[in-house]
């Protein structure tokens, strides 16, 4: 039987010889195989007494244990070696900051991403309506004239179209002006109240982009439709959600507005945050933001989509998501949001 100090000098000639992946396994095919050095070991371990089982059993085990450490690590460093040799071989982007075939490459490039900061809101926004009971649906974003005017009481020539600037394909379809195409589209769905649904959708304007208009933005529209459902159900709705969002003290208001599809229509207008209300380039100098349109449905929208105004009352909103992200994170130009700037899609 091999004395600790004899297979502590063997092991350490033969871990100092291995160069690659075929000399380790031979190395744990000698000590770690069936019929390797430390099973032979063990096998003749009865004849010990119990004395010497206890001083030679606890050496043994030391140097079995930094075998496998070696193992595994020398394994790592030569797998990880052969990668790089073959990696090398390979086309390099020379306008990386880094190898881009190269599996080492700095930890600060191996961080997968994170989502869009209108993207976590749209998220979170959903969430907390989910927990109130709405259902979510994805607004449609291209659709027809009926469904974007004609169902919300903005027929052919109404003067209220002009509202909004809008596009049109070859064949007359609309890429979604806003997301209350989909209110009559939801009364037909679900037919019969309580309706309650939040609706997140992309929507499409022919606008003169500035700090806070872009052509293409995101709403999020709600949807609830019972009976005895008046407008203080609605600022209560708004006022919870817009507080919470804020996480912080902000001044808001509402103020009366005009939309053919409710009655009676407000706006709810936030207090411009890069100017304290004082009037800026972002607000237009008129120290407030406008964030949502909002009302009670009208009658006759309620009549299109199949249900009895004479029963039934509701409310909708419709909330500009990029305005309320750059208020609360302090980015004072929707255009920003769409510039791919590291700085700002870190934002969370
Ligand atoms: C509407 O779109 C109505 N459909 C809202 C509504 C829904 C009223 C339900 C009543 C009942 P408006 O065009 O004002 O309204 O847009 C609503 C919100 O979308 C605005 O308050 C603003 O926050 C955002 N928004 C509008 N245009 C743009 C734009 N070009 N860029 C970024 N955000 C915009």
């Amino acid at each position: 039987m091999l004395s600790t100090k004899q297979l502590q000098e063997q092991l350490e000639k033969d871990i100092a010889s291995v160069s690659n992946l075929n000399s380790l396994q031979e190395l744990k095919r000698k000590y770690l195989g069936d019929k390797g050095v430390f099973k032979q070991i063990f096998k003749e371990f009865s004849k010990l007494s119990a004395e010497e089982k206890k001083e030679y059993g606890k050496v043994i085990n030391q140097l079995k244990q930094k075998l496998l450490e070696f193992i595994d690590n020398k394994k790592q460093d030569l797998l990880e070696s052969s990668i790089r040799a073959e990696e090398e071989k390979q086309d390099i982007d020379l306008t990386a900051p880094f190898n881009v075939n190269s599996s080492s490459r700095p930890q600060r490039y191996k961080t997968s991403g994170n989502k869009h900061p209108v993207t976590l809101e749209i998220e979170r926004f959903l969430d907390v309506f989910k927990r109130m009971g709405f259902d979510v649906v994805e607004g449609r974003q291209l659709d027809n004239d009926y469904y974007n005017f004609e169902a919300l009481a903005i027929p052919k020539d109404h003067p209220a179209r002009e509202m909004w600037d809008t596009f049109y394909t070859e064949e007359r379809y609309i890429p979604a002006v806003h997301t209350s195409n989909m209110q009559v589209r939801i009364m037909r769905m679900y037919k019969k109240p309580p309706i309650r649904t939040v609706i997140f959708g992309k929507c499409f304007r022919n606008e003169e982009v500035d700090a806070t208009h872009s052509h293409t933005f995101y709403q999020i529209e709600g949807l609830y439709i019972d009976k005895h459902i008046n407008v203080s159900n609605m600022l209560f709705t708004l006022k919870s959600y817009i507080e919470g969002f804020f996480e912080q003290k902000i001044t808001w208001r509402i103020q009366p507005a005009h939309f053919p599809f409710v009655e009676p229509g407000l706006e709810l207008i936030i207090r411009c945050v890069f100017c304290n209300g004082k009037g800026c380039s972002v607000c237009k100098n008129t120290g407030w933001i406008e964030a949502a349109g909002a009302g009670m449905i009208h009658p006759d929208v309620l009549r299109a989509g199949g249900i009895d105004p004479a029963k039934y009352s509701g409310f909708a909103w419709g909330l500009g998501v990029e305005r309320l992200v750059m208020n609360k994170n302090n980015i004072n130009d929707i255009r920003l949001l769409y510039l791919n700037d590291i700085r700002l899609l870190k934002a969370k």
